[in-house]
């Protein structure tokens, strides 16, 4: 038998949707909630921020080390393989011994991730758009939103406006200037490249293409050397994740203002908050969970260092959870 299976479409509940098993996890939604079943215990999620966050952890493929989707269940990443976890990284529920996990091929939980998204978005919500920019995730079953679920993901092999990568931002390419960025600038770099150097020289508004984004929290790759990817989002009401680092990340505050409430990845201890205004630049560990608060649209850049080796290098010791000490 097949850890995977997926109860068939014509089994849904008296609220029109869906249940789904993966291993010893169960699935079920209702109007308002969530319900996670695992062999040691339960849980109950509000349905919006269960799909804000299955959204993140489909969309960036598991993403970088663990997507705590709030402080009970997530995933954490093993590069090919996924666990997903009830508990793991919450001491109440280890020392209660309550804390279970199981590892999966990432496609199979994928595909059960992406089955559940696609039953349980409703017509007209959208789990990346802002609150004020999007319908009611809540009801029985009401259409589906395919499109806004399926999105690609921006990740330029080079950097957005090269030829043949990623394209700038337009009114024509169907992204306005988003009502929070009204104000910013639109205008574009002029580049005179050498002959021979057209496809070589490159450069774009980042102001303007962020002032564009249709979604919140959902970093973009826009431009790659080596390891280093700038990854710059941008951000209202809340993270939808609380991401438990495997490495080092960048944050600098481009605009506006986000408050970060910043956990010990094990456990959840409160370890800081840090108030970010535009202009502050901070090295948030790897060895810390955190989620981001912004009042107001803002502009995020997150630096990724993407090397492959890094979580073995930092959990065994040989490679710093810091980038600097003092
Ligand atoms: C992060 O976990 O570092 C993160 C994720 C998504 C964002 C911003 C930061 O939009
Ligand atoms: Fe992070």
């Amino acid at each position: 038998m097949s850890t995977t299976e997926t109860a068939p479409p014509e089994t849904v509940n008296e609220h029109g949707y869906r249940s789904f098993r993966i291993g010893g996890f169960s699935f079920a939604r209702d109007e308002h909630f969530v319900h996670i079943d695992w062999p040691t215990g339960s849980h109950v999620m509000s349905a919006e921020t269960f799909l804000k966050a299955v959204m993140r952890d489909v969309s960036w493929n598991f993403f970088y080390g663990i997507v705590n989707f709030d402080a009970v269940i997530g995933t954490m990443n093993h590069y090919g393989n996924v666990d997903l976890f009830a508990g793991r990284y919450n001491s109440a529920y280890r020392r209660a011994e309550l804390d279970h996990q199981e590892n999966f091929p990432a496609d199979d939980l994928m595909g059960v991730f992406q089955a559940i998204l696609a039953d349980w978005t409703n017509a007209g919500y959208d789990p990346f758009a802002a609150p004020q920019e999007t319908g009611s995730p809540f009801g029985p079953k009401r259409g589906d939103n395919l499109g806004a679920i399926t999105r690609t993901r921006v990740t330029a092999s080079r950097m957005v406006g090269v030829p043949g990568d990623e394209k700038i931002r337009s009114d024509d390419n169907g992204f306005p200037v988003n009502r929070m960025f009204a104000d910013v600038a639109q205008t574009e770099p002029e580049v005179h490249a050498e002959p021979g150097y057209e496809s070589e020289v490159a450069a774009f508004n980042l102001f303007g293409y962020l002032s564009r984004s249709d979604v919140t929290w959902n970093p973009s790759v826009v431009s790659v050397c080596k390891d280093s990817l700038y990854c710059p989002t941008t951000e209202e009401f809340i993270l939808p994740i609380i991401h438990g680092n495997d490495r080092v990340e960048w944050f600098v505050q481009l605009s506006d203002q986000i408050t970060w409430k910043v956990e010990d990845r094990e456990t959840g201890s409160v370890r800081a908050t840090v108030v970010m205004k535009a202009g502050d630049v901070a090295a948030m560990p790897a060895d810390i969970r955190h989620q981001g608060y912004s009042s107001k649209r803002s502009m995020l850049l997150v630096w990724e260092n993407a090397s492959p080796a890094l979580p073995d290098l930092i959990a065994s010791g040989q490679a710093p959870t810091v980038p600097v000490s003092f």
